[in-house]
Order: C-alpha cells, then sequence, then structure tokens
C-alpha cells in the first residue's frame, strides 16, 4: 500500500513501511460506516420519549442518562469519522448547550443520504456543494421564522427551560428548576457595547445529595464547599472583609534533619515559642488589614487556628484554586501570594460569610457579594445519580435561556421547525436543478429526520407523522405546526410551550453540514503506524 508506481510501472517506496491507506469509494464507505454508528447510538435518546443510555467508565462507575454530549463524552472513540462525529456534539454543546443529539443524528442522515447519491454516481463535490445551498437556504428562511421574544416574558422564558428540560429525568421538578435557571442567568447578564452578554461560566453549580430535587436552590454568591477550621471562630460574620491568601499558615519546617539539642526546658519553650511568636505575628498581620474573614488556599497551623479564633476570624483552608478566583472576583478582593504584601484593599467584601449545615456537610456562604453578577445553584436530590442528571437538565435549561438572552429569538420545538425547512428547501432545489438538486432535496429529507424519529422514539407511526406534518404546513400558520410526542397529534407547538433558542437550531444546521461535508470529501485515509520502541543499537534506515 505504501507503494506509488511510475509509467514504467516501477514502485516508488514514498510513505513509510508499515503505513495503511485506503482510498476511494472503499475510505469513503469507511468513514460513512463509522459516522453513522455514532448517530445510531444517540438516535433512539432523542426527545422526551427517547431512551436512556447506561454508560459504565473503567473504573465500573455508572451514568444513566440520555444526554448527547454526555453520552459521547463517556464512550471512547477510535475511529478518526467517529469522532468527527463526537466533535460535533462538543461544539454544539459548547457554542449553544443543547441540541446534540440533533446534530448529530442529522449528520448521520445526511452521510446515509450522500451515499446513495454516490452509488448513482454522483460525485462528492456535488453533493457538498448542493448540501452547502442548502444550509444556506435554511440559514435564509430561520431569519424568518424566529419569533422575537420580550425577556421580561417570564412565562416564555420558563417555556423555553422546560422544553429543554423535558427529556431528562427531573419530573416535576421542571418547574422549579426553571424558574431558578431564569433568576441565575437575569443575576449574570449584563450589557456590554449595546449587546446583552449572558455568560454561563458565571454560574457557579454545587451538587449535594439529600433532601429534593425541590430544594435546590439559587445563592447569590459563592458556596465554599469547607469548614470552618476552629470551633471557637465566628460561625457568621456581617460586612465582611476577606483576605484572600494563597500561602500556608505556617511556619516552615527546615529543609534538611536539623538536630537541635535541648538540655533543659527553659530552652524548649524559647524554641517553640519562637514558632508561636511566628504564628502570632502572621496572625497580626491579618488583623491588621482589616479582615475578619480568611478564606486559604493552603494549610493552618493549628496554633494560627487559635489566635485567630481568638481575634474573632472566621477562616477556612484548602480552598480549591477555581473557588478563589470566582471568590475574588465575586468580592473584588485581590488573591495574595505572600502574607507580607497583604494590604487593605487587597480585601474582597461581602454582606454576609455563614457557615451552614447542608446535608451531612457544613458549607460556607459568601452573599450579598460586592459583584452582584456571582450566584450559585445549590442543587439537591435524594440519589446522587439524581443530583448528576439534575445537574445536566440545570446546564441545558441555563443554556438556553443564555440563549434567548442573547439572541432573543425561539423557533417552535417538535420537529415543526425541521419540517418547514424541509418544505422551504424543496421547491428550491427544483430551481437550482441540474444534479445539486438531488443533493439538495437530499438535505430536505435528511432534515426531516428529527420529526420522524421524535415519533419513532414515542412508538408513532413515522410515516404517518411526516404525512401528517407536511400537509399541516401547507396550511396558513402551518409552521408552527410540529408533534406533540405524548398524544401523537400535530399541533400547535408554539401555542403548546414547545419552544426552543433559534441559536440552537442554527448551529445544528450548521455544525451537521460542515462535519457531513468534511467527511465526504475525503477519499484517501493514510494512516501512520504506531511508533515502535526502537532497538538499542539500531540504526535506523533510509
Ligand atoms: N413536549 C414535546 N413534544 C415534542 N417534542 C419535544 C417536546 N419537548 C421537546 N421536544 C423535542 O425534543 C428534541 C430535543 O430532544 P433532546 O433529547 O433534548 O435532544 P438534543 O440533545 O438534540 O437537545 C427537540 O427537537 C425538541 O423540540
Ligand atoms: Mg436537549
Amino acid at each position: 500500500m505504501a507503494y506509488l508506481t511510475t509509467q514504467a510501472g516501477q514502485p516508488v517506496l514514498i510513505l513509510k513501511e508499515g503505513t495503511r491507506r485506503r482510498r476511494g469509494r472503499d475510505a469513503q464507505r469507511n468513514n460513512f460506516m463509522a459516522a453513522r454508528i455514532i448517530s445510531e447510538v444517540l438516535r433512539s435518546t432523542l426527545g422526551p420519549r427517547g431512551m436512556d443510555k447506561m454508560l459504565i467508565d473503567s473504573l465500573g462507575d455508572i451514568t444513566i442518562t440520555n444526554d448527547g454530549a454526555a453520552i459521547l463524552d463517556e464512550i471512547d472513540v477510535e475511529h478518526p469519522a467517529a469522532k468527527m462525529m463526537v466533535e460535533i456534539a462538543k461544539t454544539q454543546d459548547d457554542m449553544v448547550g443543547d441540541g446534540t443529539t440533533t446534530a448529530v443524528v442529522f449528520a448521520g442522515e445526511l452521510l446515509r443520504r450522500a451515499e446513495e447519491l454516490l452509488d448513482q454516481n454522483i460525485h462528492p463535490t456535488v453533493v457538498v456543494s448542493g448540501y452547502r445551498k442548502a444550509s444556506q437556504k435554511a440559514m435564509e428562511a430561520f431569519k424568518e421564522l424566529g419569533i422575537s421574544v420580550d425577556l421580561d416574558d417570564r412565562e416564555t422564558l420558563k417555556r423555553v427551560a422546560i422544553t429543554a428540560m423535558t427529556s431528562k429525568a427531573v419530573g416535576t421538578a421542571r418547574n422549579h428548576l426553571a424558574e431558578i435557571a431564569i433568576d441565575a442567568v437575569k443575576q449574570i447578564t449584563e450589557e456590554r457595547g449595546g449587546r446583552k452578554v449572558a455568560d454561563i461560566d458565571n454560574i457557579q453549580i454545587i451538587k449535594k445529595e439529600g433532601k429534593s430535587l425541590l430544594d435546590t436552590e439559587l445563592v447569590k454568591g459563592i458556596i465554599v464547599d469547607k469548614e470552618i477550621v476552629h470551633p471557637g471562630m465566628p460561625k457568621r460574620v456581617e460586612t465582611a472583609k476577606i483576605a484572600l491568601l494563597d500561602s500556608p499558615l505556617e511556619v516552615e519546617k527546615t529543609e534538611f534533619d536539623a538536630e537541635i539539642r535541648i538540655r533543659d526546658p527553659t530552652q524548649m519553650k524559647a524554641f517553640l515559642n519562637k514558632e508561636t511568636r511566628m504564628l502570632k505575628e502572621m496572625v497580626d498581620k491579618i488583623k491588621a488589614s482589616g479582615a475578619n474573614v480568611l478564606l486559604c488556599q493552603k494549610g493552618i497551623d493549628d496554633i494560627a487556628q487559635h489566635f485567630m479564633a481568638k481575634k474573632g476570624i472566621l477562616a477556612t483552608r484548602r480552598v480549591k484554586q477555581s473557588d478563589m478566583e470566582k471568590l475574588a472576583r465575586a468580592t473584588g478582593g485581590k488573591i495574595v501570594t505572600n502574607l507580607e504584601d497583604l494590604e487593605p484593599e487587597d480585601l474582597g467584601e461581602a454582606g454576609m460569610v455563614e457557615e451552614r449545615k447542608v446535608g451531612e456537610d457544613k458549607m460556607i456562604f459568601v452573599e450579598e457579594c460586592k459583584h452582584p453578577r456571582s450566584v450559585t445553584i445549590l442543587i439537591r436530590a435524594g440519589l446522587e445519580r439524581m443530583v448528576d442528571e439534575a445537574e445536566r437538565a440545570m446546564h441545558d435549561a441555563l443554556s438556553v435561556i443564555a440563549d434567548v438572552v442573547e439572541h432573543n429569538k425561539i423557533v417552535p420545538g417538535g420537529g415543526a421547525i425541521e419540517s418547514e425547512l424541509a418544505k422551504v428547501i424543496r421547491p428550491y432545489a427544483t430551481k437550482v436543478g441540474g444534479r445539486e438538486q438531488l443533493a439538495i432535496e437530499a438535505f430536505a429529507d435528511s432534515i426531516e429526520v428529527v420529526p420522524r424519529t421524535l415519533a419513532e422514539n414515542a412508538g408513532l407511526e413515522p410515516i404517518d407523522i411526516l404525512v401528517g406534518l407536511r400537509s399541516a404546513h401547507e396550511k396558513p400558520k402551518g409552521h408552527l405546526m410540529g408533534v406533540d410526542v405524548f398524544t401523537g397529534k400535530i399541533l400547535d407547538m408554539y401555542e403548546k410551550g414547545v419552544i426552543e433558542p433559534l441559536r440552537v437550531k442554527e448551529q445544528a444546521v450548521k455544525s451537521a453540514t460542515e462535519s457531513a461535508s468534511m467527511i465526504l470529501r475525503i477519499d484517501d485515509v493514510i494512516a501512520a503506524t504506531k511508533p515502535k520502541e526502537e532497538e538499542p543499537g539500531e540504526m535506523p534506515e533510509y
């Protein structure tokens, strides 16, 4: 395989020995197959009536979910084309936070139909350009079909969040979680250059088993999952001045084994006194800065704890670095690396710092922060698995609300928008004509995979549903008609409150088209062998 042949028929070695190569239809088929396997895996999970997958990682930990991003995150794929499908899910999740399954299933369908076209001897580049044109047309249609949302229309935002969570196993708590998600996103939304920006990375999520999903709460501030270090310290400090320290409050032990000969008790006392004095000086330094709370990323010596307790300072140690950063942002404080440098202006501020019991553990709540845009969602549920699923549901809810806040447009779900796109794209195909027409039609058929799969997963007859949708979409206001997976009826999805951010759908179409095109354009796969250990003393051959 590593040889090319000259015109005279002589082989020329251009690739390293052992390189594997697949070309032409063989390479394509192999790629399509791998990519489609990934989309087949996800297909049965699409929609509120989709099934779950049970994933077991190499350590034996079990995750049960139907979240596309989570599933692909757990499974280890080898094949490069399959990896590209996993990438689609990742991109979709990073960009818009929802619609991962939709994007992957749509890409799989584009490839399946592409393969049929290739079998009819249509060149891949024709398919790719047809898909491109169709996707362009879809983007234009999206512009017309997006419905504007008034951001004060809480009910609509709630419906968007609930639609995103319908497929997650959070049951009746959906409503409560949606309310929390809206409040959290509103809290972190800021105006930048006349635009609204909602960066949900600013929302901290803390999970704790115990109680129920309905006890999930929004905390306006930061939660540190640590206890106060000393029982003599105050449990609650109002008008907190917070020192954020990144160095240990300990006296460094000597590096080498020093032998100190102590001949009488006074010497011993003097030696201990020195250590104690140094620790006391450290605490005095903290107190002098005006701090009444110390959050330390490193350790705190027992003696230092004792002195701080005496001075009424609330302290905790071994705070995670990521939490320290969040705390710095929230309280307006500066993380100080050297205690000597601690100045009053480095201190952060918060209305209240308090240790509270959450489940079996104690946590420190830093509330009424200087920077009001720092919020934490404390997720509660009876079982660990429930807590994890609730976190995924919350992630989707936060993402879709942020999408709507930033872009202000929604579309009807339940396959309504996909059916409408197919309807708009089909006549366009005829207009383009030629061989590309077939590819554009294939694109229109492919996008209907969404309503078809929603129907299939709900145990409905997919053909009946598709036919029903097509005729419903011909009528006035037909563009809102989708399939209600719970009753099997074709209904106005907007009225029913099954609505999704336009951005999620746009991104799904974009990334699915791009990845399918990328896979389609490959006709040669050249894989290097894994490097072998070189035998000692052997000269490499050239
Ligand atoms: N009540 C509902 N009736 C019909 N379809 C729904 C309903 N709720 C959500 N959907 C649809 O389910 C699909 C999303 O399913 P989901 O499993 O979350 O996949 P994704 O990872 O693509 O978001 C969307 O097409 C959405 O419109
Ligand atoms: Mg979803």
